[in-house]
Order: structure tokens, then C-alpha cells, then sequence
């Protein structure tokens, strides 16, 4: 590696920036730019029916200014522009945006397409940039000037020639961040004014690029707050950002700079664009709906958006990408899953301790809100606890496992994750629980159980105990003060150990006619401790005895 060939970037001389202690209340525009010539360097570019499928989901979403194409670079993508104008295919609150190089014949082209449209950006970049100018371009900054205020005449007066249309102007310095700020602010200046038509309803976009992202965060935010405090009309233009993530800071950069004074952020979902990409506008916005700002745009169904943009673009989206990723609000540590499950269940508290609707340890924003399914929050592995498993099992089985039984079922689907090396579904943690505590095998198989009221009093009961023990059947009477201590007293006579059941816990799992009841009954036995059987029967006291039947079964197998 060779570290001299670099240097630390020069700071940008604002002694008295203000951002610093700005914070962002509103939201910006959003321009989504997604659908340029190349489909934001793609592998494999959309083809046309894919760009509308694209440009359709762009607007279901709530994005009202969107860049289709690049209209001059080939047939193709002129033929996009024609399309959504003949077939009128743009909702009416929509501007589509379409870029051109400051050159002539493709500005001339580029208006072409537009024709006809009910509103359009026309938006034309130079490179501003010593490092452009000079080495790709052979051009100076009086020449670089002069070809984006002709630019700007020429597109001006191609759009007054379309009186139908409500043609607006975008104007990009290509590597702004790289540029000599006094120049880029001179070049801006000149095209503001070649324009001429600039008003503070209908301003014209100073897009101003971070086209490599060569410098931290801060530097952007000041070289924006600078501009804005320099530029002479301020209020007749939007000052847009356009951030690109080569030092994967792009969503940071965009939010110092909107603090900065910018108004409006050009990208693409899930940061889509050459080499590193854009700034991802799926953070981005979702950052800002996470602070309790209304963004105008509508990801209630990311998982739509995700699959969408995976099948259009061939790209994965990535496990961990804020907010969309399969992981991003799973928790596979025991730790975790114990502190969400805990804080889920006091959901209801949260206005009154944190003035808000949700705070939970570990997910700054509710999954529900992005469409995103509970059940996948908490995904077990050999790391997982207890929390995790019994919200698993009460999430997607409705069985409420009570506290002092989660230690021990943890340790068996603790055992069996780590036995298969992998992370497992709910179902087979579903079958651990049935196998271990519901059914396990053991020498007793309980035939039936007969509770009868005595006659004089009710409350005391004759019970009656069919049961298997190895096979053999046999039958055995008692009497007790409950169904239960009734059952107990029985089958005291001819099982082993002795126990008793003080007390234990049963749940509804359904509603209705087809409910059942759930028993957790922990068999306290001498010197041996607490051993819990579980069963289910749609009559709560038959659901206890079973229990009591599996837990004997469970001692039996130690
Ligand atoms: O990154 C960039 O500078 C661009 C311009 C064309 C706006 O994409
Ligand atoms: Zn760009």
C-alpha cells in the first residue's frame, strides 16, 4: 500500500457554519433517479416493459420527480420518454426528468422527447471539476461557463417553444465536492441567469453532485451551507443533493448537508447507481418516517419494493440493508430476543415513559410499519435464549410458555440446534417442545379419566384413573378435593415418584368452539425439583391430568 499517494482533503473556510446545530424537522424532496440510460449501471440494463414496471411501482410509491432516461443516448430511451407521454402513463402530479450533456444536438433531442408532456426537467450537467475540465475535457472554467449558459439558452428556448408543457430546469456541476467553490458557485450563478425565469414557485434545481465521494460527511454539509449563504437568489432556487457512496457515507453526507440548507435528494432504492451506488433513498426516507417525519412516500410494503427491484435489476438486496434486509430486524442472541420480547409485551407504556408509540430495546422503528412480519424478528440458532424460543413458539403456535418452564425447554432447543450446526425454523423448535414435554415416550399411557361430583357435595370429588403402565392396564380409585388432587391421589398408588402439583398454569389456544385448553403443570418432586408436563384437550382438567401423564413419562426417561 503506498499511504504518500493520498492527502487528508482541505477543510472548506466557514468559521461560523450553523448546521452543526440545525436538525431536521421537514422533509425534502425526494427525486428518484433510478431509471437513467444503463438503469444506474446495471449488469444487465431493464428492458422497456421492465423501466415501466419500475417507473409504475416509482410513482405507487409517492415520488413525484423522477429521472426515466436519458433521452438522447439512444433510440431506446427516447422511445421510453414517447411512450409514457402518447400513452399517458404519467400521473398528472409527476414530473419525469430526463438528462442531457450541455452539447447541442443531444439538448435538441432531448426536447424532442418531452414533447407534449404536462410537466418535465429537463437536466443538463458539465463537469466542474479541475480534474474533469482539464484531463477529459481539455476545457478552462470561461469555457466550461460558456457552453452551460448556451446549454441553458438553447433548452430555455426549445421549451418556449412547447407552451403546452410546463418545462422546468435542473442544473448539475458534475463533481461539485471536487470543484473550486468559488468557481462552482460562478458557473451556478451564470446559468441561474442565462435561465432567466427563475421564481421562488417555480425555482430552478441547482443540483449539486458529489459525484465520488472524496471527502467525510462534514465537508459536503459546508460546502452546501456555503453555496446556499453565497448564491445571490437564494429563495428561486432548490438547492438538491446528489451524493454518491464511494466511502459508503452517502446517507450520512445527505443528512449533514439537508441540515446544511439542502431541499430536495436525488437517488435510488437500495443505492443503485455506478460502482458504490447513489444514496440509498429507501434509508434515507425511512430514517426521516423513523423520527416521526411524514415523507410523502408510502414503504408500508417494503417486502413489494424489495422483490421488485431484486426481479428488475437481477441484484439481491443485501441481508443486513437498513430497513429492507431479511436480518435487519431479526435478533438471533438470547440477550436480544429477550429484551424485544420483554419490551413488545410493555408496548403500552412507552407514551407515558418516552412520549412515543414505540420504543423497544433494539428496533428504532416498528416492522409492522414497513409491512415487515413479527415472526421474523426472532430467529433461533444454538445462541438463542429462552425469550427468543418462547416468543417464537407464542408468535407463530399462540402457546404462552410460562417463566419457569424457559430455561428448560431452551436448553433442549439449545441442544438440537447445535446438534443440526444451523439456524432453525419455528416448526422444528415447535416439534422439540411437542417431543420433549407434550409426548414424550415413557411407560405410562393414560386410558381415561372419570371425575365424579359427589352427591352431598360437589366440590369433593370420586375419581376414577384407566392407565397403562408398560403396557399393562389398570385402574385405580381415589378421592380429593378437585379433579385434580383427585387424579393425583389415584395415581399416587401405582406410579413412581411421588410428587405433588401446588399449582399450574393453562391458556386458551383458538377461539370459539374449536378452543382448546393448554396446562403447564410442574410436578414438584423430592429430590429431584420441578419437572413440567404439558397437554392440550378441549377440557381444561383432562388437559392437567395428560400433562401430569407426560411430566411422569419426562421423570421417567432420567
Ligand atoms: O453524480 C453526478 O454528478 C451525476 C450528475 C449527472 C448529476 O450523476
Ligand atoms: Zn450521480
Amino acid at each position: 500500500m503506498s499511504i504518500s499517494k493520498y492527502k487528508i482533503p482541505e477543510m472548506i473556510d466557514l468559521p461560523s457554519r450553523q448546521w452543526p446545530s440545525k436538525s431536521i424537522t421537514t422533509s425534502p424532496q425526494w427525486c428518484s433517479v433510478d431509471l437513467r440510460d444503463g438503469n444506474q449501471a446495471l449488469p444487465d440494463p431493464m428492458n422497456p416493459e421492465q423501466k415501466l414496471e419500475y417507473f409504475q411501482m416509482l410513482c405507487a410509491l409517492g415520488f413525484k420527480h423522477i429521472e426515466i432516461g436519458f433521452p438522447s443516448a439512444s433510440q431506446d430511451e427516447f422511445n421510453f420518454f414517447r411512450r409514457l407521454i402518447e400513452e399517458n402513463l404519467i400521473p398528472d402530479d409527476v414530473f419525469i426528468m430526463g438528462l442531457t450533456q450541455c452539447r447541442p444536438h443531444l439538448i435538441e433531442r432531448t426536447l424532442e422527447a418531452f414533447k407534449g408532456c404536462k410537466q418535465g426537467i429537463v437536466h443538463a450537467y458539465i463537469a466542474a471539476s479541475d480534474l474533469h475540465m482539464k484531463q477529459v475535457f481539455g476545457l478552462d472554467w470561461a469555457q466550461t461557463i460558456e457552453a452551460a449558459v448556451n446549454a441553458t439558452k438553447q433548452i430555455r428556448e426549445l421549451a418556449e417553444k412547447m407552451p403546452e408543457s410546463d418545462i422546468r430546469y435542473e442544473f448539475s456541476p458534475e463533481e461539485f465536492t471536487d470543484a473550486d467553490p468559488k468557481f462552482g458557485i460562478d458557473l451556478c450563478e451564470a446559468v441561474f441567469e442565462a435561465w432567466g425565469k427563475a421564481t421562488p414557485e417555480k425555482p430552478l434545481i441547482m443540483n449539486l453532485p458529489a459525484t465520488v465521494e472524496r471527502r467525510p460527511p462534514n465537508h459536503y454539509a459546508d460546502m452546501i451551507e456555503s453555496f446556499c449563504a453565497n448564491f445571490s437568489q437564494r429563495d428561486c432556487i432548490t438547492v438538491s443533493l446528489h451524493s454518491h457512496n464511494d466511502q459508503g457515507m452517502a446517507v450520512a453526507a445527505t443528512e449533514l448537508a439537508l441540515m446544511a440548507g439542502g431541499d430536495r435528494v436525488e437517488g435510488t432504492l437500495f443505492g443503485h447507481g455506478e460502482r458504490t451506488g447513489n444514496v440509498d433513498l429507501v434509508t434515507c426516507i425511512n430514517n426521516f418516517y423513523s423520527r416521526g417525519i411524514d415523507t410523502g412516500i408510502d414503504f408500508s410494503d417494503l417486502a413489494h419494493v424489495v422483490e421488485t427491484v431484486e426481479r428488475l435489476t437481477g441484484m439481491p438486496v443485501y441481508y443486513r440493508q437498513p430497513y429492507a434486509g431479511e436480518y435487519t430486524f431479526t435478533a438471533f442472541s438470547g440477550s436480544h430476543q429477550d429484551a424485544i420480547n420483554k419490551g413488545v409485551h410493555k408496548l403500552s407504556e412507552a407514551p407515558e415513559h418516552f412520549g412515543m408509540g414505540w420504543k423497544v430495546p433494539y428496533l428504532h422503528v416498528d416492522p409492522a410499519d414497513l409491512g415487515r412480519k413479527f415472526e421474523r424478528l426472532i430467529r433461533i440458532n444454538s445462541q438463542s435464549g429462552k425469550g427468543g424460543i418462547a416468543w417464537v413458539l407464542e408468535q407463530d403456535f399462540g402457546i404462552q410458555i410460562p417463566k419457569a418452564m424457559q430455561p428448560e425447554l431452551s436448553k433442549y432447543v439449545q441442544a438440537y440446534s447445535e446438534s443440526v450446526g444451523r439456524e432453525i425454523s419455528s416448526d422444528e423448535v415447535h416439534s422439540v417442545f411437542q417431543e420433549e414435554f407434550v409426548l414424550p415416550k415413557g411407560p405410562y399411557e393414560l386410558i381415561g379419566y372419570w371425575p365424579r361430583p359427589d352427591d352431598q357435595d360437589p366440590t369433593f370429588i370420586h375419581g376414577e384413573v384407566k392407565l397403562k403402565v408398560n403396557g399393562k392396564e389398570k385402574t385405580v380409585k381415589a378421592d380429593g378435593n378437585g379433579p385434580i388432587s383427585a387424579f393425583v391421589n389415584a395415581i399416587q398408588r401405582i406410579v413412581e415418584p411421588e410428587f405433588k402439583v401446588n399449582d399450574y398454569h393453562e391458556q386458551a389456544i383458538g377461539e370459539g368452539a374449536d378452543a382448546k385448553a393448554m396446562a403447564y403443570v410442574p410436578l414438584d418432586i423430592q429430590e429431584r425439583g420441578v419437572v413440567f408436563g404439558v397437554a392440550s384437550d378441549s377440557n381444561i382438567d383432562q388437559a392437567a391430568v395428560r400433562a401430569i401423564i407426560a411430566g411422569l413419562n419426562r421423570v421417567s426417561k432420567k
